[in-house]
């Protein structure tokens, strides 16, 4: 045991450095995403969190996409000043853009791809070939996709992000996060970790070690039910757009038919009314929940003007692509009809 102290390995002494429950989880998120090695966490943000501050220091600089998910956009903003590191987003329709903002000191690119709630999705071959070129560590929030549609480490990801809370337990159980990658990174992120303490209870890893049996199935379903929804809204009179990265009329449909294998199972659609109207249709649904969550087995639909991002000026949101008739709805796993209807009687 003296051993695994002084060298800082992990035959399981304690259980906020590990233990066979969260030990068994991060293996099969390993070889799902085909990763070295990985660290377990209690959350998403935990996971997001503790990557960024066990490899950034004084002085750096990150570079980033503008539609990044909210309390990762607050990590940057609110305390990457207190602790002198600097940070410069790009937009996510433009990711050759980074090569210009790219500085002497940057040390990350941060993405995510399908970006929250926008649902742009950014070619990782080329942000990884940029990242490489510079020699900065890439770290991608895979949260979206999960390993079954994509795995950016193809594509040259240094690290690969999961909020485990999402698609990875895909039924609202439990609160998880994940970091997997090279080896060499994620020892500092779990010694930063083992210290700190976010660490993911025992109980909760053996939850999303079991969740990870029905993850093809579960988003093989998602993603079917999204497109089928997807492609019904798509004409209908009420709505200015539908988005999703599998229609044809996504602007990144190219990019999302190279690196996804299928589409997800997030849709997101504007109503052409504007702000009142989406909030009166959010009430009408009957059998979508409404709620802040996304990844689970219901559907459920979100206003991000009001609920997620209402704290964000107009200005901010619309920067981000948040119109106020913006709905995000996650599609669930029950039968695609139901879900259609609701959303029809809803819009009508
Ligand atoms: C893309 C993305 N990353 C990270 C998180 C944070 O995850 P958690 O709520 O598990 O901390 C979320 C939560 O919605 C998310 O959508």
């Amino acid at each position: 045991m003296r051993a695994a102290f002084a060298e800082e390995t992990d035959p399981f002494i304690y259980s906020r450095y590990s233990n066979p429950n969260t030990s068994e989880f991060v293996n099969k998120m390993c070889l799902l995403e085909g990763a070295e090695a990985g660290v377990a966490m209690a959350s998403g943000m935990a996971a997001i969190y503790t990557s960024l501050a066990a490899l950034l220091k004084s002085g750096d600089h990150v570079v980033s996409c503008s539609s990044v998910f909210g309390a990762t956009h607050t990590i940057f903003s609110k305390y990457f000043p207190k602790w002198n590191i600097d940070y410069s987003y790009f937009n996510a329709n433009h990711p050759e853009e980074i090569e210009k903002i790219i500085k002497p000191n940057t040390k990350i690119i941060y993405i995510e791809t399908p970006t929250n709630p926008a649902i742009e999705v950014i070619d990782l071959e080329l942000v990884g070939k940029i990242a490489k070129k510079h020699n900065v560590i890439l770290i991608v929030d895979n949260c979206f996709a999960t390993p079954y549609i994509q795995q950016p480490i193809k594509y040259g990801a240094d690290i690969v992000i999961h909020s485990a809370t999402k698609y990875i337990d895909g039924q609202g159980r439990v609160l998880g996060g994940v970091a997997v990658g090279r080896a060499d990174l994620i020892k500092e992120i779990y010694l930063f970790g083992r210290i700190t303490g976010p660490s993911l209870s025992p109980f909760n890893a053996w939850t999303l070690s079991k969740s990870l049996e029905t993850l093809a199935i579960r988003i093989e379903r998602h993603s079917e039910n999204a497109l089928y929804i997807a492609e019904k809204l798509e004409s209908h009179a009420a709505l200015q757009f539908v988005k999703y990265p599998f229609l044809p009329s996504h602007p990144h449909y190219k990019i999302a038919k190279k690196q996804m294998k299928l589409g997800g199972g997030i849709i997101t659609f504007s109503l052409k009314e504007g702000y009142e109207a989406a909030k009166k249709m959010m009430d009408k649904l009957q059998m979508i929940k409404i709620s802040p969550n996304l990844g689970d087995s219901r559907t459920i639909a979100t206003h991000p003007a009001s609920s997620t991002h209402c704290k964000l000026s107009e200005q901010e949101r619309l920067a981000v692509g948040i119109l106020p008739g913006l709905i995000r709805v996650s599609i669930g796993l029950e039968n695609k009809e139901d879900i259609l209807n609701d959303i029809l009687q809803a819009l009508n």
